[in-house]
């Protein structure tokens, strides 16, 4: 079946059978492979997607339920080659280590950030409940949330260039 959606901002159309996971469609068909398949079960956050405002796990998605939606995966959040704060936090504060869980934990960061611009410890722990990381301890992945919310909040102050 051919179905219509936006993807970090561009209108695409694919065609796809009725068990093409949208993780595949993602990786496979759009060649976007920031987002990675870890147990493809749901438990590890890996496939972490933004979709219709909502964080999901693309690998339980099935591609034609993404009909009409919005998506931004991890290609979407830079813009071109400069990096989201969230980006520059991670980096900063050494959360990124092999690098596998990373982008599904940007986009749980930037949803919670979106809701919640200036979380506490234990509501960072919460919205980021879904993603497992085997490599940082998630002490710093904690610190980069943390250190995320004050670039945002410097950026909406105008010390730095407007992001999204
Ligand atoms: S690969 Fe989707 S949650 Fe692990
Ligand atoms: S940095 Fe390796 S799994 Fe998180």
């Amino acid at each position: 079946m051919k179905i219509s959606f936006t993807i970090n901002g561009i209108k695409r159309e694919c065609n796809v059978n009725s068990t093409t996971r949208l993780l595949d469609l993602i990786r496979d068909d759009l060649n976007l492979t920031g987002t990675k398949e870890g147990c493809g079960k749901g438990e590890c956050g890996a496939c972490t997607v933004i979709m219709n405002d909502k964080i999901v796990a693309s690998c339980l998605v099935l591609a034609y339920e993404a009909d009409g939606a919005e998506i931004v995966t991890i290609e979407g959040l830079s813009d071109k080659n400069i990096l989201h704060p969230i980006q520059e936090a991670y980096i900063e504060t050494g959360a990124v280590q092999c690098g596998f869980c990373t982008p599904g934990f940007i986009l749980a960061t930037k949803k919670l950030l979106d809701e919640n611009p200036n979380p506490t410890e234990e509501e960072i722990k919460i919205g980021l409940s879904g993603n497992i990381c085997r490599c940082t301890g998630y002490q710093k992945i904690i610190d980069a949330v943390k250190l995320s919310a004050t670039k945002i909040a410097e950026y909406k102050r105008g010390e730095k260039v407007e992001t999204k």
